[in-house]
């Protein structure tokens, strides 16, 4: 008996160990990182606007100065109609405070006299305006800060016209461009730990996956172990318990089979004559298995399926198993009950499911004339088919109490004849074939050009069998 069936440990992931602290280090740095940039950015930010204020305090009050200035000698040009003097006074006034700018512009608009570097630039120009002193406003212009009074200068009938007097801020010494550099450093510790946090919620929810999956008893899966290491450590913990699962289920469905089969050993030693039926069904059914491809898995469970075909065998009263001849009609109705009753004993584990419908459909016939269902065709389980074969050549080809073995060319002929009505006919044929010429389906279908039939020593060449030495 195989050690386990349909153990499928595929996919099995290896163990997280010792990556706690490594993981925890690695968000710690990435925090602490986005901490550090963080506080740099804002303390840079706050220095800058700082020194900036401070600037602009210092020069408000030279700008004043240079608007009282300027407006003095816009009133002294209008009296003595000296248009003509007014950028001599201008370029005279800038010259003593170094690095302003000013314009002096008429009532038409029209500039009278202007200098210094931002004269020029329109009075609205400024972004960001916000008070430094009375009359003075601070502003982004372009790349630099920019400090600005504007004035009218009012006349006794109207006005004479305006002053504009700016000052540009020298830039932060210290900080330079170190707050942005934070700031996006920052930013990009912020987008890994984002990547980190989502890789982990990724690899959570493939534990979660596996544990549904659990909940649904398929002990087979296995958590993938990624993510961080606490993760990890969950999914590694979750695949030892499902290893440990698995194999107690195995252990229970391997006692559970050698509970049944002690039963059918129990059914088979009531009567002599079918002593050693069940261990031939396997044989020949797992025969006709390798024949058509099946896998390993898959043979074991046919192997099981059919030592365990008759179990249901123990539900018949011996009165009935056990008559010297023929059954009579009431006899018949009990025995037929056999295969649905092997179909609840074996069917109340999962695991057994597949061996549970070869006990239940091994009498179904391939006309639908079977028991206990009466289905036909590819509606029977494969493994019920082959089964169906295999149990009525033993029935045939050994003696029992009420008949004398029959010879196996005669049992073969019978399958035969009975191919495509009791017995799918391609496993018919299968089985024939492979009784008389040791060859399998596969070396029945005829080479190109070649017809139908069972030429002698072609195709794939199968084992010599002695009839009367496998049955
Ligand atoms: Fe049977």
């Amino acid at each position: 008996m195989p050690s386990s069936f349909g153990n499928r440990t595929s996919g099995r992931a290896p163990k997280a160990s010792g990556g706690l602290f490594r993981s925890l280090r690695l968000r710690g740095a990435l925090l602490a990182a986005l901490f550090a940039g963080e506080a740099v950015f804002g303390t840079g930010l706050f220095l800058e606007f700082r020194e900036e204020n401070a600037q602009a305090t210092g020069l408000a009050s030279r700008v004043q100065s240079v608007a009282a200035g300027l407006q003095t000698l816009l009133r002294k040009g209008v009296d003595a109609g000296n248009w003509a003097g007014l950028q001599t006074g201008v370029a005279r006034l800038l010259g003593a405070e170094g690095g302003l700018s000013a314009r002096m512009i008429g009532p038409d608009g029209l500039p009278l006299a202007q200098g210094g570097r931002d004269a020029a630039a329109p009075r609205d120009a400024l972004q960001g305006l916000m008070p430094v002193a009375p009359g003075v406003l601070m502003g982004r212009l372009g790349s630099g800060r920019i400090v600005q009074f504007f004035q009218e200068v009012p006349g006794e009938l109207a006005p004479l016209g305006s002053i504009l007097v700016r000052a540009r801020l020298d830039p932060p010494v210290w900080t330079g461009d170190l707050p942005f550099l934070a700031g996006g450093a920052a930013g990009l510790v912020f987008l890994l730990y984002g990547i980190f946090l989502a890789y982990s919620l990724r690899s959570t929810k493939a534990v979660v996956k596996t544990l549904r999956m659990v909940i649904q008893e398929e002990y087979w899966h296995r958590a993938p172990v990624s993510g961080c290491a606490e993760i990890r450590t969950i999914a590694a913990a979750t695949n030892e318990a499902l290893d440990s699962l698995e194999k107690a289920s195995v252990r229970v469905q391997e006692a559970y089979i050698e509970t049944a089969l002690a039963l059918t050993r129990t059914v088979e030693a009531k009567d002599r004559y079918t002593s050693g039926h069940s261990q031939r069904v396997a044989r020949l059914g797992v025969e006709m298995g390798e024949w058509l491809g099946f896998d390993r898995d898959r043979l074991e469970m046919l192997h099981i399926g059919g030592m365990l075909h008759d179990i249901g065998k123990v539900a018949v009263p011996d009165a009935v198993l056990l008559k010297k001849g023929p059954l009579d009609d009431e006899e018949y109705e009990e025995m037929k009950k056999h295969p649905m009753a092997g179909d609840r004993i074996l069917g109340v584990i999962p695991g057994l499911r597949d061996m549970a419908d070869m006990a239940r459909s091994h009498h179904e016939r391939w006309d639908g004339k079977g028991y206990p269902l009466g289905v036909s065709g590819d509606a029977i389980p494969l493994e019920g088919r082959i089964l169906a074969v295999a149990d009525a050549f033993d029935a045939m080809a050994t003696k029992r109490s009420y008949k004398p073995a029959m010879p196996v060319e005669e049992a073969l002929r019978r399958i035969e004849k009975d191919a495509g009505t009791h017995f799918d006919p391609e496993i018919a044929r299968l089985f024939v074939s492979m009784k008389r010429n040791g060859k399998g389906y596969k070396a029945l279908r005829p080479e190109p050009g070649e017809s139908e039939g069972l030429p002698a020593g072609r195709g794939r060449p199968g084992p010599v069998v002695d009839p009367a030495a496998r049955v």
